[in-house]
């Protein structure tokens, strides 16, 4: 079975955890989409570990790594996650495969990010200032450089060359050279080189040979560049359409999709998230989940669950699960929320607005449901869950339409609870009832 593991909100679902937890059952893990903006967190025991550009599932020493071409790469992020690894006594050289269609994020990418977001002032995404939005302009403008003209010295020569006068013209004042980069750009070649393959042959090959690949996707649904709160946005395809695109695999080749959902809202950076808790509730939520962005560290929002956009998710990627993850983070909480629907007006809205302007006038409309006073935190079976954290999953599930056969209950490997009789359990053979 090949799957897919996918954001279902605004990214920091915790994929990480769920895709390291996973990859056990996989020989490959592939990445589709996005760049170092993603921040994947993996313990392993008391080491903290936060994945960028590499899958999740590199801590596994049996697993191939693919990183797609849907992705954009920057080498020396690339370069210093892999050292970092090392340094952990992870070595990564001999199962890491990076396509050779990736494009690539060089500096000034990075600058005119920063640039742009200084240029819409109040209006800014607040992105992560990584260079990723300029990188894929470039890649639909048609001028980006992939991996594989890395090695093609003459054609890389006139693409920087081009590009920086380009950029030069755009910048004012700026007189940046393009031969140190030009210089930088034909090194990182000579270090990625022995990685670089056509990942679209390898995993259908890695198919073919019945071995099962697991997608794992950055972001989520909702910061999807056509689906989510465009254009507070990231600038690639986070939902299941990004699979097949960003890897050049078939879509007959994606057997289930499970989604990764909070069992609260969070998003980072600017833009709509109508469930949004300001105050000492909100404050609530993100000391008890730790939520601070684990690339940039800046504060999470933080909210109640938000049934709009997880039914939106549902519907966009074809979720036939989820992973419900930090339920242990509602431990204490008297009552707790979930939106169910929107009120717009006279109106009840179900479905998630396109319109911005809708969706700013917005009012959520909540179900309460009773907390429970017994921790769920480290809960490794369903049965042992407070009763009152069972009718909450149980609610999710009606009200989402999507059944939950994962319940992660701690950010360590073996707090988790998969769920018997479900899809994770019939996919991976495994129950922890
Ligand atoms: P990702 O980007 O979707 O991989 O998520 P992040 O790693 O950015 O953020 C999720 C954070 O929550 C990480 O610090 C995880 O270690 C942590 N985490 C994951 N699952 C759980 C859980 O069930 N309970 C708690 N308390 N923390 C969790
Ligand atoms: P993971 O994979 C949460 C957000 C940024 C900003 C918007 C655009 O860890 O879930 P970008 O730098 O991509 O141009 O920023 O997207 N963003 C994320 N938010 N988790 C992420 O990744 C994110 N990657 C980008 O905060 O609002
Ligand atoms: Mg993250």
């Amino acid at each position: 079975m090949n799957i897919a593991v996918l954001g279902a909100q605004w990214g920091d679902e915790g994929k990480g955890k769920v895709v390291d937890l996973l990859t056990p059952h996989f020989a490959v893990v592939a990445r589709y989409q996005g760049g170092h903006n993603a921040g994947h967190t993996v313990y392993v025991g008391d080491r903290k570990i936060i994945l960028r550009l590499l899958p999740s599932g590199i801590l596994h020493s049996h697993v191939s790594c693919a990183i797609g071409n849907g992705v954009v790469i920057d080498p020396q992020a690339l370069f210093t996650e892999i050292d970092e690894l090392g340094r952990f006594g992870y070595d990564v050289s001999n199962r890491l495969l990076i396509s050779e269609r990736a494009h690539i994020i060089l500096p000034y990418h990075r600058e005119l990010d920063l640039l742009s977001e200084a240029r819409r002032g109040e209006r800014k995404i607040g992105t992560t200032s990584r260079g990723i939005g300029p990188a894929y302009e470039d890649k639909i403008g048609r001028r980006g450089i992939r991996v594989i003209d890395l090695f093609d010295r003459a054609g890389l020569e006139q693409e920087i060359r081009e590009n920086v006068q380009a950029r030069n013209r755009l910048i004012k004042e700026s007189t940046l050279d393009w031969r140190p980069l030009f210089d930088q750009m034909l090194a990182y070649g000579v270090r990625m080189k022995p990685w670089v393959t056509d990942i679209s042959v390898f995993l259908a090959k890695t198919s073919a040979a019945g071995r099962p690949i697991l997608f794992e996707g950055a972001q989520g649904t909702l910061l999807d560049i056509d689906h989510g709160t465009y254009p507070f946005v990231t600038s690639s395809n986070s939902t299941i359409g990004g699979v097949c695109t960003g890897l050049g695999v078939s879509p007959k080749m994606i057997n289930g999709v499970l989604g990764v959902v909070k069992a609260y809202a969070t998003r980072v950076g600017e833009g709509p998230m109508p469930t949004e808790l300001v105050g000492t509730s909100g404050d609530r939520l993100r000391d008890g989940g730790k939520e601070f962005g684990s690339v940039t560290g800046r504060p999470r929002r933080c909210g109640w669950y938000d049934a709009v956009v997880a039914r939106y998710a549902a519907r966009i990627n074809g979720l036939d699960s989820v992973a419900l993850t930090k339920l242990d983070v509602l431990d204490g909480l008297d009552d707790i929320k979930v939106c169910t629907g929107y009120r717009y007006g006279k109106d009840v809205v179900s479905e998630w607005p396109a319109d911005l302007n809708v969706l700013a006038k917005c009012e959520p409309v909540y179900e309460t449901l009773p907390g429970w006073s017994r921790p769920s935190s480290g809960v490794t079976r369903y049965a042992d869950l407070p009763r009152e954290a069972q009718r909450y999953i149980a609610f999710l599930e009606e009200i989402t339409g999507v059944p939950v056969s994962i319940v992660s209950t701690g950010s360590g490997r073996n707090d988790t609870i998969i769920r018997e009789k479900s899809a994770a359990a019939e996919w991976f053979g495994v129950a922890i009832t």
